[in-house]
């Protein structure tokens, strides 16, 4: 039996799944050449010090990763792991009152408050330590 999506839950939609690779054109000709799969949108997100690619999967994203700066987080996130899944990003209406909802449970949070993200979006990030090792970003369009 296939649970519903209740009007309950604070997770909406899947917005993005997230992978960090080495070589981002290298990874956007491996979607394109293998699957047929274009990019519809690029962005260097300065202060996260990455620079994404997003590739239309239905109403979702996979977007894929790479660091602009060694400092950058998905750099050490390469170094330490290497190349993989990186995070799940899902859909939130309010992204305040979701970041609130994983701190009332006693979550870890990255972020304290909520931030501009990629698209215009508002996002923050829970700890994968508290969420059963998947890092997690909320995001409100
Ligand atoms: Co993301």
């Amino acid at each position: 039996m296939r649970a519903q999506a209740g009007a309950g839950s604070l997770l909406t939609e899947i917005d993005h799944v997230a992978i960090a690779v080495r070589d981002l054109e290298a990874a956007i000709g491996y979607y394109r050449t293998v699957f047929g799969a274009e990019v519809v949108h690029r962005e260097v997100v300065e202060s996260d010090g990455v620079e994404e690619a997003l590739i239309e999967v239905a109403d979702s994203y996979l977007q894929l990763l790479t660091p602009t700066r060694d400092s950058s987080p998905v750099a050490r996130y390469l170094e330490a792991k290497g190349e993989g899944l990186h995070h799940v990003g899902y859909r939130v209406a309010d992204c305040a009152a979701a970041l609130q909802a994983v701190k009332d449970a006693g979550g870890r949070t990255i972020d304290d408050a909520p931030r501009p993200g990629s698209r215009g979006t508002t996002v923050a990030f829970v700890h994968p330590k508290g969420a059963f090792g998947t890092l997690i970003e909320l995001v409100q369009e």
